[in-house]
């Protein structure tokens, strides 16, 4: 498939620079509130002190570095993700279901799972109403509870979107004028509801699966040519959206794509140049991952696929990148979607990304992440359900469409922790490959996600 090109787009990159940002970062990033200084970078080495290429598969890749200090507290912290009540009412089908085979264990874990927040996923310009709806009902239910809520959002609707797959393309085209577009009739009006609600909080993932092909894919001419407007208009985005009640999370893919060593340097300047192009002081919070895949926070069985990649699942891919990131300045925090989680082997190839199963719902949003302070929050931004298009299991719906009995596998297969129970089997983590091979696995497609509709 493609996997071609994107082996011909890595040997382009195929520097690797030893974890330059190491053993400086503590005292360099401590005190910054998630501000990335374009203008003042640390001195990254002009000469990494190993550029040495069998780093890629490190013999133990687990433990990059003890965790930095978080920068700031998390946004997240004693706030309640907003759950989406259109998300909720979708899985009243798979409750009937559940009651209908006198299932009332699994119709009961439904009900646990309709209050767990999830993202609102804003994908066009009509769509921009889904803001003015989730302010409201947010708002209302904070006022009733009296708990502080985050509401989760994702911006999704650059021009030429998904310039590698053309899965989830979207409404704009640079033939047509969409940069312009996309700036003024859906980056500022989203920034007006965001930036007048600040009674709330507000998450927002920009632009899942966009910067990820500016990185691997330059060998596709689509995407090659769609990478200045994608760096131009996250970058407007950046901008436009600076409040205090505001989050920023710029994508980040997840560690099958960007996680492998040799990826791990370019992806962090790549960030570094939409920041520096956002404009001086502009800030974000930090990189979503996973958004739309199903990889786990903490594997508990090592994939065969993953053997020469550090980032073998998404806690160690957080780890791997980290110190990239602050050798830029930028901010380290990250926020990892676990909405679907593949159970182990469920995937002979990393790369596959359609209705993947067996898989379960993740870790609830908050759950512990452990030691990694790099972590602001587990979350659910893809909510399970829609399917990911006519693939993967067996019945599989178009792209968007509700996929009931995936659903009910989810819930089947969901974390036991989402409802107090034990871990089925605490399966212990495999050992790491030992032998490096100096040939890198190319890094797998990316995983076009669904956005769900944004009003019903
Ligand atoms: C984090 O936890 C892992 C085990 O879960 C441990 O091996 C590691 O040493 C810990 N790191 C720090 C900095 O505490
Ligand atoms: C994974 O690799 C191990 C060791 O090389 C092998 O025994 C096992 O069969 C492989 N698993 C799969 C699913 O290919
Ligand atoms: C990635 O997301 C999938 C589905 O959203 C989830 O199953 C998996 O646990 C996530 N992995 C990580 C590391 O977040
Ligand atoms: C991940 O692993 C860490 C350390 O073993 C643990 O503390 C944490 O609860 C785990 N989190 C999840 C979501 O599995």
């Amino acid at each position: 498939m493609r996997v071609s090109t994107i082996l011909a787009a890595l040997s382009a990159t195929s520097l690797v620079a030893a974890h330059p940002g190491l053993s400086r970062r503590q005292d360099e990033v401590s005190d910054t509130p998630a501000a990335p200084e374009p203008t003042e970078l640390p001195e990254v080495p002009e000469t990494p002190e190993e550029p040495e290429v069998t780093e890629p598969a490190e013999p133990e890749p687990t433990e990059p570095a003890e965790p930095a200090e978080p920068v700031g507290p998390s946004p997240f912290e004693g706030r309640k993700l907003y759950a989406n009540p259109d998300w909720s009412d979708k899985l009243e089908e798979t409750y009937a279901a559940f009651e209908a085979a006198g299932d009332e264990k699994n119709a009961a874990r439904v009900r646990t799972i309709q209050d767990i927040g999830t993202f609102v996923w804003i994908t066009t310009r009509a769509g921009l109403a889904g803001i003015d709806t989730a302010i409201e009902r947010a708002r209302a239910i904070q006022e009733e509870t009296g708990e502080d809520h985050i509401v989760g959002l994702v911006l999704y609707n650059l021009p030429d979107r998904d310039c590698s797959g053309l899965e989830s393309g979207g409404e704009l085209s640079s033939d047509e004028n969409g940069l312009e577009i996309y700036k003024e009739e859906f980056i500022k009006p989203y920034a007006e509801k965001v930036g007048a609600a600040s009674d709330l909080t507000f998450a927002i993932v920009l632009e899942p699966d966009s910067l990820g092909n500016a990185i691997t894919n330059s060998a596709i001419e689509f995407c090659a040519n769609a990478t200045p407007l994608y760096e131009e208009g996250i970058a407007f985005a950046i901008s436009e959206l600076q409040f205090d009640h505001v989050h920023l999370y710029i994508d980040a893919a997840h560690g099958g794509w960007l996680g492998w060593q040799d990826n791990l340097e370019p992806t962090a300047k790549e960030f570094a140049k939409v920041l520096a192009l956002a404009g001086e002081g502009k800030r974000i919070r930090g990189f979503a991952t996973n958004v739309s895949n199903y990889n786990p926070f903490n594997a508990t069985v090592r994939e065969n696929y993953t053997e020469y990649s550090p980032s073998w699942d998404e806690n160690h891919y957080a780890l791997s990148l980290a110190p990239f990131l602050e050798a830029e300045g930028l901010p380290s925090q990250f926020i990892i979607d676990q909405g679907r989680v593949a159970l182990p082997g469920a995937r002979e190839e990393w790369g596959e990304w359609c209705n993947v199963a067996p898989a379960g719902f993740g870790a609830a949003p908050g759950s512990s992440t452990g030691n990694n302070t790099h972590i602001d929050s587990l979350v659910w931004i893809k909510p399970g359900g829609e399917s990911d298009g006519e693939c993967g299991m067996e019945g599989a719906p178009r792209a968007g469409a509700w996929f009931d009995e995936y659903v009910q596998m989810l819930v089947e297969n969901a974390e036991p922790s989402l409802f107090g129970e034990e871990p089925a089997e605490p399966a212990p983590e495999e050992p790491a490959p030992e032998e490096p091979t100096p040939e890198e696995p190319a890094p797998e497609e990316p995983a076009p996600e669904e956005p769900a509709p944004e009003e019903p």
